[in-house]
């Protein structure tokens, strides 16, 4: 853990430069608009630790697998989402020397990530090997308006120094992922043009070339005027630069704003991505760099005025709760329905692919209740889109009739994951599926998605549930073998509760959409019939069949579930047994020891009750919890949120608030030490669900809504909105009271630690 950024309600502050933390900064000051994004690197040179990083939304690489031994079934590639032409660059040079704070006396430095309105600040002084001091102020953001645009404010100042400026932005298509299976380059060259103060490139990538045009135009001011340039440009493969010399007096300001854009064929036509790029570059010139800002602070400001928590009284939590809801709206805007949520959005590499159960599983909700329905329905239309790719990675796996397993990691609907102990064996990730469809019907009330998309994803994943069973004869009941569960610190085990609970659930859950589609929707219902060659008699049959006698193991004497087979008998030490060097087990422990440990990386027994918690009594979840969560690490970044909403259910508020504190700031205080790969960002929607269903115990349950709120004891007050069925409420809790407000022109009726209440149109109620 580490804590050297400075508490701030709006901001994100790094004081002095730390270079031994620079990569762990350049992924948490990253900037991002959902289409691109960018690490927080260095405009000007920088030789110290730096990990370069700019991503384009859905332009991805199919890396050729690399594992230690072949197995049938495997993924011939694992998309690589891919590190995109550096846009950023502007070299400075002072009387010859090379401005890189890597060999400079920086005598003062500051990052500023401005989550308000949506930019990054850099400031330093430092003292160059020549004797010149400079004094630099950069800012830079992705546009939420015009997604395909950035922009640069470079300013330097030579403190104690009159001489000659060189100044060179460009453009580096030349690079290399740093997450790549055999060091190989991705990027083709296309073309390449510089003229004037412009620039253009355009890369293509190998194998699924996609092509990037990646564009730049600048203009340098000296005293709020532009001066009159002749650069000197160079261009070759994939890389282009424009080299302007001039005076800089002491004291003087000068201002370099580089106008980006990113254009790819992901989104346009191949033959018209270099015109627009131009024309988004000439665009951003003519707008300039305040306007532009200016629109970026609106369209933040829109973004937390329907998405903001505000917490009093505590500002790391106020901070990190911040942190990561600017996070998720700068790695997804639902605005296309082939996008989704990387578990680093834009900030890193690691984990390659783009899609997990965690967008199911954690993202969901947080944009089901805070943004426009249609956000949330995007992220269930992609799996729509790739239900047929579904059925064919089963098919692959030996599974037949249209039984459909999703990808543990896709980019676009293929599998690309290959360790057979998770790539075919973790397979509760169909489960998370059918739940984020279930919960998208239970929150908006859209009942139609059934009919139209919903059944069949369900059909297919009930189709796989069916065949991926066995019945014991000796046990007379359904059992699964060689499955891994949420807690991926045990693989290949047998009937783990959770997937074989979610499997039982996804049957009798697409039973209930069966009824439903054939009741309103009949014709529909037929045609799907035919299309997928249904035959509902036999098949649910099975299935009714597989819901009465699934195994679900639990123990009577200790009275709780039991994780898997065989758990109970491991050497059941728990956490607190555990020496400081021991942490996190990942990096300290060789793996043979972590899958023999009772260790758990995350919640899995927990899971399922956090899913299903309405069919658990309080004793029963009290029982569990106090059985597992002593004994879970916590070492994905997805296990204290639903930790922080069991423990608030049984009025734990210390636990929860050590937990809330620990997925909050994850990335900020780098808890699991790898923050410099990149941030974590699914787990941040992880965050959100924790704040809102935790202290503030929002479910809902029959159409209802229902909030249980109560406020840490840390804490003044907070504040969260939702929207729910047309209705925009807002949840204030503070050491006395609750009020709700009904932003909306109908009542709503909802239920507060369980009473009823009725809140008229634009009004409130306070509790
Ligand atoms: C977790 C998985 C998760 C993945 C990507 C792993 O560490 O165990 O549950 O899907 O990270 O976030």
């Amino acid at each position: 853990m580490k804590q050297y950024l400075k508490h701030d309600e709006w901001c994100i502050i790094e004081e002095g430069l730390k270079p031994e933390y620079n990569e762990i900064s350049e992924s948490i000051f990253s900037i991002g608009n959902g289409r691109m994004g960018q690490r927080a690197n260095f405009e000007e040179t920088y030789t110290g630790h730096t990990f370069q990083g700019s991503y384009l939304a859905g332009v991805y690489y199919p890396d050729k697998t690399r594992v230690g031994w072949w197995k049938n079934g495997y993924p011939e590639y694992f998309a690589k989402v891919l590190n995109a032409p550096n846009w950023i660059g502007i070299d400075i040079k002072v009387d010859g020397e090379t401005l890189d704070l890597a060999k400079c006396e920086v005598k003062s430095f500051r990052r500023v990530l401005n989550m308000k309105e949506g930019y990054l600040e850099r400031t330093f002084t430092a003292k160059m090997v020549n004797g010149t001091e400079v004094e630099v102020n950069s800012k830079r953001f992705c546009s939420l308006v015009k997604d395909e645009s950035a922009a640069i404010r470079y300013s330097i100042k030579l403190l104690n120094y009159t001489g000659k400026l060189t100044v060179m932005p460009y453009l580096d298509g030349d690079i290399i992922n740093k997450d790549t299976n055999y060091d190989e380059k991705f990027w083709d060259p296309i073309h390449e043009e510089v003229e004037g103060q412009s620039g253009f490139i355009t890369v293509e990538t190998k194998k699924t070339a996609f092509q990037v045009c990646t564009g730049m135009q600048y203009v340098i001011e000296q005293d709020g005027q532009a001066l009159d340039l002749s650069p000197y440009n160079t261009q070759k493969a994939k890389y282009i630069d424009s080299t302007v010399e001039f005076e800089a007096k002491e004291g003087q300001e000068t201002v370099i704003y580089k106008y980006a854009a990113n254009v790819t064929s992901f989104n346009h036509d191949k033959s018209e991505i270099q015109d627009l790029c131009k024309k988004t570059v000439a665009d951003a010139v003519a707008k300039g760099f305040d306007a532009m800002l200016a629109e970026q602070a609106a369209a933040w400001g829109s973004k937390w005025e329907e998405a903001d928590i505000v917490i009093e009284g505590d500002v790391a939590a106020q901070q990190g709760i911040r942190f990561n809801i600017f996070q998720l709206y700068q790695t997804y805007t639902g605005e296309d329905e082939r996008l989704n949520i990387g578990p680093k959005g834009f900030t890193g590499e690691k984990y390659g692919g783009s899609t997990y159960w965690d967008t199911e599983a954690y993202c969901f909700p947080f944009y089901l209740a805070t943004a426009d329905q249609k956000v949330a329905r995007q992220l269930l239309i992609y799996r729509h889109k790739h239900l047929q790719k579904a059925i064919e990675n089963a098919a692959k796996l030996g599974f037949t009739d249209g039984a459909a397993l999703y990808p543990m990691v896709t980019m676009n609907g293929e599998e690309c994951h290959n360790e057979w102990e998770i790539t075919f064996e973790e397979i509760h990730r169909n489960g998370a599926i059918a739940y984020a469809i279930y919960d998208y019907i239970r929150y908006t009330g859209e009942q139609e998605y059934l009919i139209d998309y919903g059944l069949e994803v369900l059909i297919g994943i009930s189709r796989f549930w069916a065949q991926r069973v066995h019945f014991s004869e000796r046990a007379g009941m359904y059992m699964m073998h060689g499955v891994t569960g949420p807690n991926e610190y045990e693989n290949n085990v047998n009937n783990n509760w959770y997937t074989n609970l979610i499997a039982k659930w996804c049957l009798s859950y697409t039973l209930e959409a069966i009824d439903y589609v054939k009741n309103n929707a009949a014709d529909k219902y037929k045609a799907l019939e035919e299309q997928i060659k249904f035959y509902e008699y036999t098949e649910t049959n099975k299935w009714k069949d597989i819901i009465e006698k699934m195994y679900l193991p639990t123990d009577d004497e200790l009275g709780i579930i039991v994780q898997h087979d065989g758990f109970l008998d491991k050497e059941l030490l728990v956490v607190d047994d555990l020496k400081e060097g021991d942490y996190p087990l990942n990096q300290n422990w060789s793996w043979d020891r972590i899958l023999r440990s009772v260790f758990i990386k995350q919640a899995d027994v927990l899971q399922g009750i956090y899913f299903f918690e309405d069919e658990f009594d309080e004793e029963t979840i009290r029982k569990n919890f106090d059985f597992y969560e002593p004994r879970t690490v916590h070492e994905s970044s997805l296990s204290p949120c639903v930790h922080v909403i069991l423990a608030s259910v049984l009025g734990k508020k210390e636990k929860a608030y050590e937990m809330y504190i620990r997925t909050a700031r994850l990335d900020l205080d780098d808890y699991n030490n790898d923050t410099e790969d990149g941030c974590h960002i699914t787990s941040m929607a992880g965050t959100w669900m924790a704040f809102v269903k935790g202290f503030g115990g929002m479910r809902v349950y029959n159409d209802t809504l229902q909030f249980a709120p109560y406020l840490p004891e840390q804490w003044a007050s907070y504040a969260f909105n939702v929207r729910f069925r047309g209705h925009y409420i807002k949840v204030n809790v503070d050491k006395t009271q609750t009020t709700i407000s009904n932003h909306a022109d109908e009542a709503l009726s909802l239920k507060v630690h369980g009473k009823d209440y009725e809140i008229a149109a634009e009004s409130s109620i306070t509790i």
